[in-house]
Parts: structure tokens; C-alpha cells; sequence
């Protein structure tokens, strides 16, 4: 079992108060991070704010030099990182793995575009200044606080980690209680890659202890966070900056026009709804089509999911337990309701406590709550409509609208219906999914505000700092 602390001013801290992270496979303890204090909270912010000046003032390319100097840490400790996230989240080692290797590339890619965040000169001469010439740089916002969601705890950390700091922000990170230990795990390494003291802290703690407390610091300039929509709401409410990025949760629906490639469209909305057992915002949560294409379709849906392995993360079965029981429960909760108006599971609606074993909902109407909740778990329903504009329609009324999918061999059909659907981002003929990392990441909706990205995440920690020239 491992024990990590929170990190507050280049310092671990051991108030003597422990939190106990359980693993989702066999219940065991897998670790204890600190269970920080509201005091322990205010240093994190005193610390982050004194330090902030100084770091900003250290030269980009020492910035960029340092936080290289990080990410080798990782690639070194990626196997150990892997196998932690997998004890503490129940992602499988070879998806936990992929999480960490997904994250050096991150990097790489942030430190490589921070170096070309130019500066905007501009000329008044077009709109009869021209005696004037503006010269805006991108400069650190200040104290930005990063959160983190359970099933991404490596990736959407250093997703703003790094940005925030290589532009001369200092971090305070508070990871999900799952997660915790990665979160903590990303301290250690901090130390040892030599940050300076207080630029990057990491409080430990149960968020609905500690979360208010946290946001509300009046230390904070921005605040970067990934969650669900109540916790997004909340924060909206509570915070004591407007300045967020909020991605939350999601509810995409994957469009099937046609049915000339459903043998592989079939596979990527299986693994679009399944991997890490469809506990991804980006997860297809929902499948519309017409009858006549879901009578081909759905059969081959239901053979790609009764394969899928189940069991241990350990093994790097596909579909491993769900993060609580809680969520379990929440799950089986969706499907009995589907199952009392009517709906046909066609396979799962199996429970091992929180192994939830692969479900597919059939015939699923609107008037059933698995139409329009997040299950966050491997569950996929079948709206079957036969009209397009209905079909899009139904897409639209959700309140969610991060992602989408549309299958369909027409292009110009595809990007037509595309443009009709109100989501962040529409996928043709692919799975939804936030990656690659550069791709610009957002929800609108409840689904969120603000914008993630590797380019949007260095702009949206960085604000513009003009001198105007007079000549
Ligand atoms: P969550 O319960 O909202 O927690 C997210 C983070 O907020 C955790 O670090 C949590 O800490 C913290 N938190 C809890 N209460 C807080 C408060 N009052 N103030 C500030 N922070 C607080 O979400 P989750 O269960 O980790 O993740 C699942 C949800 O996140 C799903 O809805 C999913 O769709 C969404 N999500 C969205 C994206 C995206 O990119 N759009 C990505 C991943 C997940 P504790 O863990 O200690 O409570
Ligand atoms: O839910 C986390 C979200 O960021 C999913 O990422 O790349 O698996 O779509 P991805």
C-alpha cells in the first residue's frame, strides 16, 4: 500500500489526517493520501500567489527546460504510474499505460506551442491611428487552479498542469479522491524534477469537504476543471473567479444513416460506448438509427459486446468494475427503469457488485430515463426513429451537447446532418472522443464552457498584456 502526501510549498504535508483510496476491483486499501485541512488550503494559495511573480519572471525557455525535465520523470516512472492509476481507478494496465503515454505526448506538444504563442502587433492605420502600432503578448493569468475528474487522473491533471505553469502560471491541483494518488504521484515527481517551492501544489481531500473551500479562495484567477455538471454548476455558483473552463458531462449520440459499412461502424460505436467500461464524457451513449438499418445493425451489436472480456484491470479484461458502487447502482437503476417501460435488453444486465457486465438496450423510447441520463458506465441504448429530422431532433433535446457521432458513406449528407446537431464537436464516421490532445475540446450546453486543447488551454491561461507605441 502506498502512502503519498499533499504537496503544499515544495513541502509533503502529514497533518496526521488520512484518506483511504480503495481499489474498484478487490476493495482493498491501495493507498492513503493527506486529508488536508481548510488551513492546510489557505497555505496552498498564500504559497501559490507568493510564487507566482518570480516564476513568471523565469525566461520561457527555462520554463519549457524545467517542465521537459518533468515529463523525462514520466517516461522513466510510466509502468509504476500505470499501475498505480489502475489500482486506485480500475483502468486496465494497458489503458493506464496508454493514459500515461497519451500525457508525454501532451506535453511534448504544449511545450513545443508555448514557444509560439506570438505576440498580436497591429497597425492603427486602417482605422486612421496611424501613428499608433499595438503590441499584445500572451502573459500568465496568475493562480490558476486545476481539478481533476476519477477517470482521467494522469491526463486531464497535466492537461492544464502544464499549460498553466510553462506560461508562468502557478498551479494548485486538487485530483478526484480516485485518483488521488496519481494526483499526489504527480507532486512527487514535481520535487524531483526541482520546481521551484509554491509554483505547483497539490491539495488532497474529499472535494465535498473540501471543494468550496478550495474554489472560493480569493487567491484564484482561474480555474480549470473537469466533472460532472452538478460539480460544474456548483463551482459556476461558488467560485471566486468567473474565469473558468468547465467540461462536463456528455451524452453523445452516434447517427447511423445508412448501412454500407456497418460492420466497421459497428465496431467503433462498441468501443465508443465500452472502453474503460463507457466510463469516458466522451463515452457514445446512445445509439439513433432507422429501424430498418437497426435490424442489421443491432445483431452485430450485441456479437462485438457478449465478446468483450469482463473482470480483472489486472488482466486487462475490457470491462472492468465501475468506479463505486454508488455508480453501480446508479447504472442498474437506468436499466430496471428501461427494462419496467418496455425496453429489451439483448445482453448484461449482469451485476458482480460493481462489475458491470456490458448491457445493450434495445427499443429504447423516450419516455425512459437511459434516453437522456449519463449512465457513466457500460450501457448502450437503441433509439430506433425513422425519420432524419426527428432523428436530429432528438440529438438536440438533450441537455448535454459535447460530442456526436454521424455514420454515413455520403459525405456531404454526413456534414449536412453535422452541422444540424447543437454539440462541441461532431465526429463523421468515428467515434466521439476528445483526443488528440490538440484538437480544441469543448461543450456547450451543460456539457460545459470554455474550450480545452493544448493551443486553447495555453490561451485560456493566459491573458493579453498590451503596449501601445505613438510615433
Ligand atoms: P465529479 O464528481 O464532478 O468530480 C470531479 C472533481 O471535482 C473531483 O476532483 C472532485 O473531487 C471535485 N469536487 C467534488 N466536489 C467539489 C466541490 N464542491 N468543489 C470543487 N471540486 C469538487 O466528477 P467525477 O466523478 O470525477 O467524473 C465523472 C464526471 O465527470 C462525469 O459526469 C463525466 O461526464 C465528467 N467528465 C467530463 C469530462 C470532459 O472532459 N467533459 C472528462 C471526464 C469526466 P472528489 O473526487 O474528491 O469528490
Ligand atoms: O471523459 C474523459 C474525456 O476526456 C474522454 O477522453 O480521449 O477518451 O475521448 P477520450
Amino acid at each position: 500500500m502506498i502512502n503519498y502526501k499533499a504537496l503544499i510549498n515544495g513541502e509533503f504535508i502529514d497533518n496526521g489526517n488520512w484518506l483511504e483510496i480503495y481499489d474498484p476491483y478487490n476493495n482493498e486499501v491501495a493507498g492513503k493520501v493527506t486529508a488536508l485541512k481548510p488551513e492546510d488550503i489557505e497555505k496552498a494559495f498564500m504559497f501559490a500567489r507568493n510564487a507566482q511573480e518570480n516564476w513568471e519572471n523565469v525566461d520561457l525557455i527555462t520554463r519549457i527546460k524545467l517542465m521537459n525535465d518533468f515529463k523525462n520523470l514520466i517516461e522513466k516512472n510510466k509502468n509504476e504510474i500505470a499501475k498505480i492509476m489502475t489500482s486506485e481507478i480500475s483502468k486496465n494496465l494497458k489503458e493506464s499505460l496508454t493514459e500515461v503515454e497519451r500525457t508525454i505526448e501532451l506535453i511534448e506538444y504544449t511545450l513545443e506551442e508555448a514557444k509560439r504563442m506570438e505576440p498580436l502587433a497591429l497597425t492603427g492605420e486602417g482605422i486612421g491611428a496611424k501613428n499608433k502600432i499595438g503590441i499584445f503578448s500572451r502573459v500568465a493569468k496568475g493562480v490558476v487552479l486545476a481539478i481533476s475528474p476519477f477517470n482521467y487522473p494522469f491526463n486531464l491533471a497535466l492537461a492544464k498542469i502544464i499549460p498553466a505553469l510553462v506560461m508562468g502560471n502557478t498551479v494548485v491541483f486538487k485530483p478526484a479522491t480516485a485518483g488521488s494518488l496519481v494526483g499526489a504521484y504527480i507532486g512527487k515527481l514535481s520535487i524531483e524534477a526541482k520546481f521551484p517551492k509554491g509554483i505547483f501544489n497539490v491539495v488532497t481531500g474529499r472535494g465535498r469537504e473540501i471543494g468550496d473551500i478550495i474554489t472560493s479562495n480569493k487567491e484564484i484567477d482561474m480555474i480549470s476543471f473537469t466533472g460532472s455538471v452538478p460539480i460544474g454548476k456548483n463551482i459556476k455558483e461558488k467560485a471566486s473567479t468567473k474565469d473558468l473552463v468547465l467540461e462536463l458531462g456528455g451524452k453523445d449520440p452516434a447517427l447511423v444513416l445508412d448501412d454500407s459499412k456497418l460492420e466497421n461502424w459497428s465496431k467503433q460505436i462498441v468501443d465508443g460506448a465500452f472502453g474503460y467500461s463507457g466510463q469516458r464524457c466522451t463515452a457514445i451513449k446512445r445509439v439513433i438509427t432507422t429501424n430498418k438499418i437497426a435490424d442489421k445493425l443491432v445483431p452485430m451489436l450485441k456479437s462485438q459486446i457478449e465478446s468483450l472480456t469482463v473482470g480483472s484491470p489486472y488482466e486487462n479484461k475490457a470491462i472492468t468494475p465501475v468506479i463505486d458502487q454508488k455508480s453501480a447502482d446508479f447504472i442498474k437503476g437506468l436499466i430496471d427503469d428501461s427494462v419496467s417501460k418496455k425496453a429489451k435488453v439483448l445482453c448484461g444486465n449482469k451485476f458482480e457488485n460493481n462489475l458491470v457486465y456490458p448491457t445493450l438496450i434495445d427499443n429504447v423510447t423516450l419516455d425512459m430515463r437511459v434516453a437522456w441520463e449519463e449512465p457513466f458506465g457500460p450501457v448502450l441504448p437503441i433509439i430506433r426513429i425513422d425519420d432524419l429530422n426527428e432523428m436530429i431532433k432528438i440529438a438536440n433535446d438533450s441537455e448535454f451537447g459535447l460530442q456526436a457521432s454521424v455514420f454515413c458513406s455520403d459525405i456531404s449528407n454526413a456534414i449536412n446532418v453535422a452541422k444540424k446537431i447543437k454539440a462541441g464537436t461532431v465526429n463523421i464516421n468515428g467515434k466521439s472522443q476528445r483526443g488528440p490532445d490538440c484538437f480544441p475540446f469543448l461543450g456547450i450546453k451543460d456539457s460545459g464552457q470554455g474550450v480545452q486543447g493544448v493551443r486553447e488551454s495555453l490561451l485560456s491561461m493566459t491573458r493579453y498584456s498590451g503596449i501601445v507605441i505613438n510615433y
